[in-house]
């Protein structure tokens, strides 16, 4: 069975075409010939994820799906959630993100965080959303190489490692990500949308 995955991230595509398994074949825009940049300018996760979702589906008619994840710091009042690609501005890299948020938080007594992942699904014209969560806190230094953006100075609730610190495989068992898809995966294996 074929489903658009609205990414233009091989990174993503390979995590979630493992979790989907081979029943499942991962179609990409690129490969419909959708080759720019897909729009995301909502104010929330949610809205974004569907923003993404429905812009494949106008142009394909396909069942398709998208996702969207942001870092929201409780002390910070849910920063930089949606902006957490862009928190230090628009032309700058993880580290600048990273170096903004642990200056944000200085002195703050209260350093919990979470990774919110959320996934648009256009289904036969109808919208699903899933989401995926990870608890856990911010240190103020930087662990670990593995990973990406905020994953050097984020420990997830029960680890005593940062993600930049697990194997990809360790940090998949629990993401926030991983979550979000096996939601998706459930939903999509009942059995009216098996293949
Ligand atoms: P996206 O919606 O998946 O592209 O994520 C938006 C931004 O959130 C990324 O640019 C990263 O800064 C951050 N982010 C998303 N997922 C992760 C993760 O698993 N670890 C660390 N940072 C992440």
């Amino acid at each position: 069975m074929k489903i658009v995955f609205a990414t233009n991230n091989g990174h993503k595509l390979a995590e979630v075409a493992a979790i989907l398994g081979p029943e499942w074949e991962l179609v990409t825009p690129a490969s419909l010939g959708i080759t720019e940049d897909i729009p995301e300018t909502q104010s929330t996760l949610e809205g974004n994820a569907l923003q993404k979702a429905r812009y494949i589906y106008e142009r394909t008619g396909l069942d398709c799906f998208a996702d969207d994840t942001g870092l929201e710091v409780t002390a910070l009042g849910g920063a930089p959630g949606v902006r957490s690609a862009r928190y230090a501005g628009d032309h700058h890299d993880f580290d600048d993100n990273n170096r903004l948020l642990l200056h944000n938080l200085e002195g703050a007594a209260d350093r919990s965080a979470r990774f919110r992942t959320v996934i648009a699904l256009i289904e036969r014209g109808r919208d699903h959303l899933f989401e995926g969560r990870v608890e856990g806190r911010i240190i103020d230094e930087y662990r670990g190489t593995e990973g990406f953006g905020y994953d050097p100075i984020f420990i997830p609730k029960g680890a005593d490692t940062t993600f930049a610190e697990m194997s990809p495989a360790e940090k998949n068992a629990i993401s926030h990500r991983a979550r979000a898809v096996e939601r998706l995966v459930e939903f999509l294996n009942k059995p009216n949308h098996k293949p």
